[in-house]
């Protein structure tokens, strides 16, 4: 069997005896040995690497809490419970958070956006006296998908509202979208397709004005804007700092170079955090309590996660945002010099996105392809796009080169295939 020859569900046949211990590794490699070459930056999302010292120190924390559950962090896991702590109120340092702000790991951005929706849905019921209410969640259309999943979830609904002419969201138009069905507003730092951080000190200022729930998605952005801002880089506003932000998410998988799964919803009250619990108790076994969508959690995860953060401090942090930046500086100057290239908005951190708008930017992504790229696209304004982390450094030069290349292809021969924007 070579890597993804299987069409989907096909029965495979389950084998009586086990395989040794070096054809399984070795059947691992050989899969492997078919996918994209993330490690040279061929890869436009996904991964995300710090330096190899630190990738090191969370595998072997990863290791050492390969086999206990945060689930039963309370009862059994005092280690992990302490490190969850702990993670958390770091984050409540970092984000600026007001006396009695508390939080809790998830397994990535969208439990953490699932868990501030259902919290939400169910505090904006218990304001109302409704207990079945239904409400809407006003987010501009660069909004994640997952606030559309944890909508669908929950039979509530998502009123997308296009962002301004610099791809940020637009307050006033959010502003008339609101209606007094409207249980949360959403800001991104940064949102996804161009990696602009909304106006969230404005989005504050709404959310107290319809004493509506603002939610900051600081998925991709929380880890990393801080110390951006540390060392000199402008980054608004985006936290709990802000009075009107109720809820935070950040995921430490991505930006704060910790392992899979692994991130943080953060709120701005206990009050606030009580309605994400799920409650059951009428069950044989007894009373069932978890701040999760998930019930048993890698707690591998989280003493990677505090490993990490705790090896790197905010020193460390610092000194990766300043290399990323730097590099996210090149690849833009870069990319600038091909003639008709436009950068898509100023983004903050390294989350970009650019096209030319002259030519069909998926034939360009076909091209790209066709030298070895998975190409990370936009679709509106036609673009690519790149979530880079420290691998990507090292391609930079190969990579622009053939952007330059497959633009001029296109241009000089318009005759094949458009790549859609698919994320599947
Ligand atoms: C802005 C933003 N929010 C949420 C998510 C969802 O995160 P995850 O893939 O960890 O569920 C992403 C993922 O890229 C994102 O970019």
């Amino acid at each position: 069997m070579t890597a993804g020859s299987l069409r989907g569900n096909e029965v495979v046949r389950f084998e009586d005896a086990g395989r040794s211990r070096d054809a399984v590794l070795a059947t691992l490699e050989e899969m492997r040995a078919g996918d994209a070459d993330w490690r040279s930056g061929r890869v436009p999302l996904y991964v995300f690497s710090g330096p190899p010292d630190v990738q090191e120190i969370g595998k072997q924390a990863f290791n050492l809490f390969f086999t206990e559950n945060a689930l039963g962090a309370r009862r059994a896991f005092p280690s992990l419970l302490r490190m969850e702590q702990e993670i958390v109120g770091m984050g409540l340092d970092l984000f600026h958070a007001p006396e009695g702000a508390v939080g809790n790991m998830t397994s990535g951005g969208t439990e953490s956006i699932v868990m501030a929706v259902k919290a939400c849905r169910d505090w904006s019921r218990a304001q109302r006296g409704d207990a079945a209410f239904l409400g809407n969640i006003v987010a501009p259309v660069t909004a994640h998908p997952a606030f559309d999943k944890a909508a669908a979830l929950m039979d509530l609904v998502v009123r997308r509202v296009p962002v301004r002419a610099d791809l940020r969201a637009d307050v006033p138009a959010m502003a008339a979208a609101i209606d007094g069905d409207t249980i949360m507003l959403v800001g991104s730092a940064p949102c996804f397709p161009f990696g602009v951080i909304d106006p969230l000190e404005e989005l504050s200022e709404l959310a107290r004005e319809h004493s509506v729930w603002l939610h900051s998605d600081a998925c991709v952005g929380g880890w990393m804007a801080p110390f951006a801002a540390e060392i000199g880089r402008a980054i608004p506003a985006f936290d709990l700092g802000l009075a009107g932000v109720c809820s935070l998410s950040a995921d430490l998988h991505k930006f704060g170079f910790c392992p899979k799964p692994s991130s943080v919803v953060f709120y701005r009250s206990a009050e606030l955090q009580a309605h994400q619990e799920m409650v059951f108790d009428v069950w044989p076994s007894g009373r069932f309590a978890t701040q999760t969508l998930v019930g048993t959690r890698a707690g591998g995860a989280v003493a990677a996660s505090w490993a990490v953060m705790r090896y790197l401090g905010r020193e460390g942090y610092r000194r990766i945002a300043h290399e990323v930046l730097e590099m996210r500086d090149a690849y833009l100057a870069d990319l600038r010099t091909i003639p008709g290239m436009v950068i898509r908005g100023t983004p903050e951190l390294a989350v970009i996105a650019f096209g030319c708008d002259d030519i069909d930017m998926g034939k360009v992504a076909t091209r790209l392809g066709e030298r070895g790229w998975i190409p990370g696209m936009v679709r509106d304004p036609p673009s690519l796009h790149l979530m880079m982390s420290l691998h990507h450094a090292a391609a930079r030069e190969a990579y622009v080169r053939d952007v330059a290349a497959s633009i001029d292809a296109v241009r000089r021969d318009a005759s094949v295939r458009s790549t859609q924007a698919v994320y599947s």
